[in-house]
This record gives structure tokens, C-alpha cells and sequence, in this order.
């Protein structure tokens, strides 16, 4: 595994494996890994011929005011470490400073635009942060130039987003796979942020996945998804402990939301704020037609 720090040294590592007809494969992360980045790079080495390149970027500009972006976990030596005994490691960890990715600096426009998607959800909780997500990801792509991109399931919006960046960007240029979110014993989404939970936070927390299976098995047992939603989302507003942002279901193909009668691909979202920490998860089920 080769670290490199700027475009430059990168451009030259990925043009030799084009050379070589070597496939660039690119994982972006912002580090902090834990098994669930990992996953992402064994999807990643799965590609034939792959050369994969491995990101670790705090991006700030996906940050908003009084967001986590200084107390966000940098723990470069330790992933590095952990990165370089495993039998498959990146070809090459690229670790940019914040000055080689915005050079015009970070208050720069940012582009492309997420649109009405970048205010809702997600962003409606955090102003600004697909913008900055989407601008950091279109960056590497300038710069990368990868075939293959793999990203984490559990962040349903940005990969939403991101696949339509690159059907309208990308010119459809850019394979995406979609790692599955991986999960702690008791089903909690692995998270670079579960580190910050409390003890309380933490033992609340598997409510939520254990909410989207209890609203998936309601919904596909035929009973209407508004009531479903409306009685589920109760157990996980306890404030001070936890407060519900969004239990709601939207159209995998668009993501825009369902109403009842709906039926097709869905996608269950939720975000809950427990202890301060913002905690995301989703399921994908099928909603059949009513009979
Ligand atoms: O999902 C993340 O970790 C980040 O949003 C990403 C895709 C690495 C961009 O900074």
C-alpha cells in the first residue's frame, strides 16, 4: 500500500495501472474505519484486475455550522496500521491535505447541486452538507478517473445522490456497488460516530433497526404504511434520550415519499439523534399492490 498525499503522485500511481490494464477501483472515506469501510474495500478487491484506490478525506464543506467537523474522529496512524496488515490493502491510500483539494479555498462555490434532495431528510437536518458531499466525490472522480466506486448502503440519500451525479455528470461512466451495511451483534449500523455513544445511547440504540424490521413486516403483511409510520415512530422520540428526525418511506427509484396504495421498491429512512449523536439507518422491501 502506497500513501500519497498530492494529485500529482496519485496521477501517476493510477496512470501506470491503466498502463497495465489494471481496473481503478476507488473507496472513498473519511476515515475513522471500522468494519464497515472495510467491507467496502473487500467489495472493492472483488472487481477483476483491480487497482484500488482508497481515500481518507475529512471533507469539511460537508460540515455545517456546529456540526461535528473538529471533534470528527482522525485517526490516520491506526487506520494506516490496520489498512497495511490486512492481505488485501489498497494499492494506494490517498490522504489529501485540505489545501490540495480546495485550493480556491473552502468557501469556494461548491458543485454540482444537490436541488431539492439536498434540502430534505439529511439535509434538511444539516443545511449544505450534499453539496459539499457531492463536491468532494465529483472532485475525486476529476482526479481519480476510477471505472468502479464503491459506497456504503447505509447512507441511502448520498448514494442516491451520487448515482444521479454520475448518470448527469459522469455521462454514466462510473460503476457503482453498493456495499451492504454492516452491523454490530445486536444489528446497531456500524458508524465512525457510535464511538461518541453513551452508555444509555448505546443501549437504546438497536430500537431503531429493530423499528424498520417491526415497519417492513407490518407494511408487507398488507396494513397502511401512514398508520404503520405514525405508531412506530413513537418508541423512538424519547427525549432527552432520543429524538425521532424522520421515519419515513420513500420510492427507491426516485426518492421522493410514498403515500398508501403505493406500490413497488421502498426504502424505509430514518434518523434519530440519541445522546447528540446522529444516528442513520434504512431497509429496501417491496411493497406488493393492495389485493
Ligand atoms: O460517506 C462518507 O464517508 C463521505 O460522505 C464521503 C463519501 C467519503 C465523502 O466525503
Amino acid at each position: 500500500m502506497k500513501l500519497v498525499e498530492t494529485v500529482a503522485a496519485l496521477k501517476s500511481e493510477i496512470d501506470a495501472a491503466k498502463a497495465s490494464g489494471r481496473t481503478v477501483v476507488f473507496v472513498p472515506t473519511m476515515g475513522a474505519l471500522h468494519e464497515g469501510h472495510l467491507s467496502l474495500l473487500e467489495e472493492a478487491n472483488l472487481v477483476q484486475d483491480a487497482f484500488v484506490v482508497m481515500s481518507i478525506f475529512v471533507n469539511p464543506t460537508q460540515f455545517g455550522k456546529g456540526e461535528d467537523f473538529a471533534r470528527y474522529p482522525r485517526t490516520l496512524a491506526s487506520d494506516t496500521e490496520a489498512l497495511s496488515t490486512l492481505p488485501n490493502p489498497p494499492a494506494v491510500l490517498f490522504v489529501p491535505a485540505v489545501e490540495e483539494v480546495y485550493a480556491a479555498g473552502t468557501d469556494a462555490p461548491l458543485k454540482p447541486r444537490a436541488g431539492a434532495l439536498g434540502s430534505v431528510f439529511e439535509g434538511a437536518a444539516r443545511p449544505g452538507h450534499f453539496e459539499g458531499m457531492l463536491h468532494i466525490v465529483s472532485w475525486f472522480f476529476e482526479v481519480i478517473k476510477p471505472e468502479v466506486a464503491v459506497f456504503g448502503a447505509k447512507d441511502a440519500q448520498q448514494l442516491f445522490l451520487i448515482k444521479r451525479m454520475i448518470l448527469r455528470e459522469f455521462n454514466d461512466s462510473i460503476e457503482i456497488i453498493e456495499a451492504n451495511t454492516v452491523r454490530e451483534d445486536d444489528y446497531l449500523a456500524r458508524s465512525s460516530r457510535n464511538r461518541f455513544l453513551t452508555e444509555l445511547g448505546r443501549s437504546f440504540a438497536p430500537v431503531i433497526f429493530a423499528t424498520l424490521i417491526q415497519v417492513q413486516e407490518r407494511i408487507t403483511e398488507g396494513e397502511l404504511p401512514s398508520v404503520v409510520i405514525a405508531e412506530a415512530s413513537s418508541p423512538l422520540d424519547c427525549p432527552p434520550l432520543a429524538k425521532l428526525d424522520y421515519l419515513a418511506l420513500v420510492d427507491k427509484s426516485n426518492f421522493s415519499p410514498i403515500s398508501d396504495g403505493f406500490s413497488g421498491e421502498a426504502q424505509l429512512l430514518v434518523a434519530v439523534v440519541v445522546d447528540g449523536v446522529r444516528l442513520i439507518d434504512n431497509i429496501t422491501f417491496y411493497i406488493q399492490e393492495p389485493a
